[in-house]
């Protein structure tokens, strides 16, 4: 039998795969799918403070081996969540970890010391959205910015912290070290690459918020990228996420320094994804003769390196 366990930081996984935040809900519609027991943990949709209505539609569309969203971090705030949706997460069987995503430093920090009360695993600081005018990748895209953050929220929970890093940075090997001098339990990278899709005759753009995220297949070479980068700048665990659609992408991500990864678009093109791709990871290592999912991780030989 193959051993998929992982671990990031202190937390130890089933295995590495975990649905990414905005494209698995709090996995209420998606275990009608699959047995969400057998994946390794759920990263919920980004909560911030109050509730968000979002970004008005059209807020998605599809791209050449993608997808463009402008959501803009609808959700129903962390009371409601608290009161209606936590628990359900909690008997779920799998690791839970919670996207957060604050205005200013305040809010972070007031969602960090409610969060540090429940059984949740970890906690994702969101610095990296996208689709908000406030706060987030404003944070995100300034390592002053994110090393006070997380060392902040360092000081209000004992819950591991990870920090979701934004892609639309010059150096992103910066952010991370960054996160990492603040505390940082683990980074996650990449959150979506900043895009526009045009219609034509009506020369406007398709998304009512001019620009969204691009996600999916179209941006796994970017954030394979960046993952490598990283591995060789910072010493905590790597989280690697973007346009990971079967157990291949999963084992690339791991050879280049990740110690487990998310899956996003992919659930939404597929919402059995996680399961499947877990049963692919199993069939590799069988293939390639490797006993423990693990040691994949950093294995990367750079040419010249
Ligand atoms: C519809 C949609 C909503 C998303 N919402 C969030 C969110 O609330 N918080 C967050 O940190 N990332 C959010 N993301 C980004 C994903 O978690 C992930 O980082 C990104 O899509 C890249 O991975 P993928 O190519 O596998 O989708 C969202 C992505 C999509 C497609």
């Amino acid at each position: 039998m193959a051993d998929l366990t992982v671990r990031v930081g202190n937390v130890q996984f089933a295995n590495p795969v975990i649905a990414a935040s905005g494209t698995f809900g709090f996995g209420r519609e998606m275990r009608v799918f699959q047995d969400l027991s057998r994946i390794g943990g759920i990263c919920s949709k980004g909560l911030t403070l109050l509730p968000r209505a979002g970004n008005a539609t059209p807020r998605v569309a599809e791209t050449a081996s993608g997808m463009l969203n402008s959501v803009g971090l609808q959700n129903p705030g962390l009371q409601s969540f608290l009161a209606n949706e936590l628990s359900f997460m909690a008997a779920l069987g799998c690791r839970i970890i919670i996207n957060i995503a604050g205005n200013d430093h305040e809010e972070y920090l007031e969602m960090c010391r409610q969060l540090d009360a429940t059984s949740i695993d970890a906690i994702e600081l969101n610095l990296s959205c996208p689709n908000v005018r406030e706060g987030c990748m404003l944070i995100g895209s300034n390592p002053q910015m994110i090393e006070k953050l997380v060392a902040a929220a360092r000081q209000v929970t004992r819950k591991p912290l990870w920090a979701k890093l934004t892609p639309n940075v010059t150096s992103i090997a910066d952010m991370a070290r960054a996160a990492e001098s603040g505390g940082a339990d683990a980074v996650v990278l990449i959150n979506t690459l900043l895009g526009m899709a045009i219609d034509r005759k009506l020369r406007r753009p398709l998304l009512r918020n001019n620009t969204g995220g691009l996600s999916g297949p179209a941006i796994k070479p970017i954030a394979l990228r960046m993952v490598a980068e990283t591995y060789r700048a910072i010493g905590i665990p790597i989280v690697g996420v973007g346009g990971i659609m079967d157990g291949n992408d999963v084992l690339e991500f791991m050879i280049a320094g990740a110690a487990a990864v998310e899956i996003g678009t992919a659930s939404l093109v597929r919402p059995t994804a996680c399961q499947d791709i877990i049963r692919e990871i199993e069939t590799i290592m069988e293939l390639d003769g490797v006993s423990e999912v693990s040691q994949y991780t950093g294995t990367l030989a750079l040419w010249n390196g």
